[in-house]
């Protein structure tokens, strides 16, 4: 039995969490009604950092690699930069979990020294702060994953990618905050509390990988790692306007971090980089993927694929890509989203990609339904066991876990099991043979699928709790297909003009429920971005891909 309630290890998990920030850095405090809506925007013009600082937290990771290897910058100085930003995007955003300044100025020293000594980089990622999700394991630190269970217990054994991404000479200095169990669209638990979006105060950084999405956003981290299920990588990657890749299951070593549903394998969780520059994720897979560190010898869930480059040929080949509309057969996409996939369309159309309609109405619907069903039967003991010593209540979106658990789900069954797997195999090769027909009347197949993160730009806090859906990210899991996010705009007042409610034919009741909230004034500024989905193992084709579709939204604004 619990010795203590979650109110009592929530206070001493944030105490903690003080306490090492406290040692450091101390913030300035504002008046929360006389912050504009931008963290961002507000903290890079506060006067909190040094130009020095400046210059080195609005970089992406090449130019910080570069910078460090020619002895322009040092790794401390490069981390102490990081840190202190990390320390303000706490105060604002609440996207932190652990801090380990301590051992990360420790860790850059060593580094420093190393190049001083050697003449040489300790691997490719010599030097670069790397932010990780509160799931991985960097001993003794707990890994909360947002419970009270978990809050305040030491570890011992470092997540493999923990080790890989050190050994390549990544310095660690923060995790980030979760959902309850990383099982939420939002970032809320009842340890932490709320993390929110740094670009726009009153909307949600997205789940479960929001304190990642915040703290990037916030320029407060070059690259982070997060973990997607159903999109919990892709949603806030988008909703904090950013690149976020979803590998597929066995390219990225997975051993040793900490599971919402431990031992639940239907669906497939797996993790992988997240930030604003593309370039940081191609950096980050190469390095982890590399015949040197061979992941696959270490993972025994791995394969081994080294990773590949210049897989689309010829170069500069037209794509053939199917783009889904706006809806997905259960919701429709807000304004702002509509008008990211006309642009899209119309910069892919402008650059000769030839560019189709791929519908979602059909089969969509009954993948989100088995994966929304999946998740509260086989989480329900799992969730419910942890929370329940310690009186944890359940957030509003996670309440089927406690009722699935009252109905016996957790005692799931061999039968209905085989039955779930048995439908999943049958939709994945039904979605694999409508990809292969589009190989017709000439045309070649289709390269990738482009279509919404979710139905909304980034949402209002809160309004995941009430109106659940992860269907445009979930579908991807379930396939177990490749994905990256990418940016497109920002909800604009003047051009995204509310549906016209007397027209508007609701698909289900949450697509009423969504459709309702939407706000032009409220949501104006709010990011939008998208993602393309390549087929299983595609990773490097799905970021050249983006990369493309990135060129070509340029080219056309
Ligand atoms: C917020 O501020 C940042 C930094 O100035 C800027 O890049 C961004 O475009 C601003 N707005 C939004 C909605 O992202
Ligand atoms: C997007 O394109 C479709 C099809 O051309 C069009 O009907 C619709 O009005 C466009 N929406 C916006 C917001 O531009
Ligand atoms: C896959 O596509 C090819 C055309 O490229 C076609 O000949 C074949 O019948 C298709 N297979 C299935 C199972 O649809």
């Amino acid at each position: 039995m619990a010795t203590a309630d979650y109110k009592q290890i929530s206070a001493i998990a944030r105490k903690r969490r003080a306490a090492n920030i406290a040692a450091y850095y101390k913030t300035p405090t504002w008046n929360e009604a006389d912050l504009p809506r931008n963290l961002t925007e507000f903290a890079l013009k506060s006067g909190y950092y040094t130009d020095d600082e400046l210059a080195i937290i609005q970089s992406e990771a090449d130019v910080i690699l570069d910078k460090i290897k020619t002895k322009a910058w040092t790794a401390l100085r490069v981390t102490q930069a990081f840190c202190k930003a990390s320390a303000l995007a706490q105060e604002l955003t609440n996207c932190l979990t652990e801090v380990l300044y301590a051992e990360a100025f420790e860790r850059a020293k060593y580094l420093d020294d190393y190049l001083a000594r050697t003449g040489r980089t300790i691997g490719p990622l010599h030097g670069l702060p790397i932010s990780l999700k509160d799931c991985f394991i960097t001993a003794p630190h707990p890994s909360s994953i947002g419970m009270a269970a978990y809050a305040n217990e030491p570890l011992q054994k470092d997540t493999l990618l923990v080790t890989i991404l050190r050994d390549l000479g990544a310095v660690f200095y923060v995790k980030t905050n979760v959902p309850t169990a990383m099982m939420m669209a939002e970032t809320n638990n009842n340890i932490w509390g709320e993390c929110r979006n740094a670009l726009h105060k009153g909307l949600s950084p997205g789940g479960s990988s929001g304190g990642e999405g915040a703290l990037i956003a916030f320029k407060a981290s070059p690259l982070g790692v997060g973990t997607d299920i159903g999109g919990s990588i892709r949603i806030p990657a988008a909703w904090s306007y950013m690149y976020g890749l979803k590998p597929s299951f066995g390219r990225y070593p997975v051993y040793g971090g900490k599971s919402g549903i431990p031992g639940q394998e239907h669906i497939l969780a797996v993790n992988g980089p997240m930030s604003r520059s593309l370039k940081s994720l191609q950096i980050y897979s190469e390095a982890v993927l590399s015949e040197n560190v061979a992941p696959w010898e270490v993972d025994h869930k791995l394969l081994p694929i080294p990773w590949r480059k210049n897989v689309i040929q010829p170069p500069g080949r037209k794509l053939r890509i199917g783009i889904i509309g706006i809806d997905d057969g259960l919701t429709t996409v807000h304004p702002p989203v509509e008008r990211a996939i006309n642009m899209t369309r119309a910069a892919l159309e402008k650059a000769g990609h030839d560019v189709f309609t791929w519908s979602a109405s059909e089969d969509h619907p009954a993948i989100v339904k088995n994966i929304q069903a999946a998740f509260f039967d086989l989480g329900a003991a799992a969730i419910t066991d942890l929370l329940k010593p310690y009186d944890e209540p359940f957030f509003p979106s996670m309440e089927g876990y406690g009722i699935a658990a009252a109905a016996g789900e957790g005692g799931i069954g061999p039968t209905k099991m085989r039955l779930m797997n048995l439908k999943r195999n049958e939709l994945q090769k039904a979605y694999l043979d409508r990809w292969n027909a589009t190989a017709a009347d000439g045309k070649p197949r289709m390269d990738a699928i482009i279509c919404a993160c979710s139905p909304w730009a980034a949402p209002r806090l809160g309004q995941t709790q009430e109106n659940f859906y992860v269907g445009w990210t979930g579908f991807v899991n379930y396939l177990d297909f490749p994905a990256c996010t990418f940016p497109v705009t920002l909800a604009d007042k003047t051009l995204d003009k509310p549906r016209d409610k007397a027209s508007f034919n609701q698909l289900s009741d949450i697509d009423g429920r969504i459709q309702a909230d939407y706000d032009a004034d409220f949501y104006h500024g709010a990011p939008v971005a998208l993602q393309v989905v390549g087929k299983r193992l595609e990773e490097e084709k799905v970021l050249e891909m983006t990369q493309i579709v990135a060129d070509a939204l340029k080219a056309a604004s």
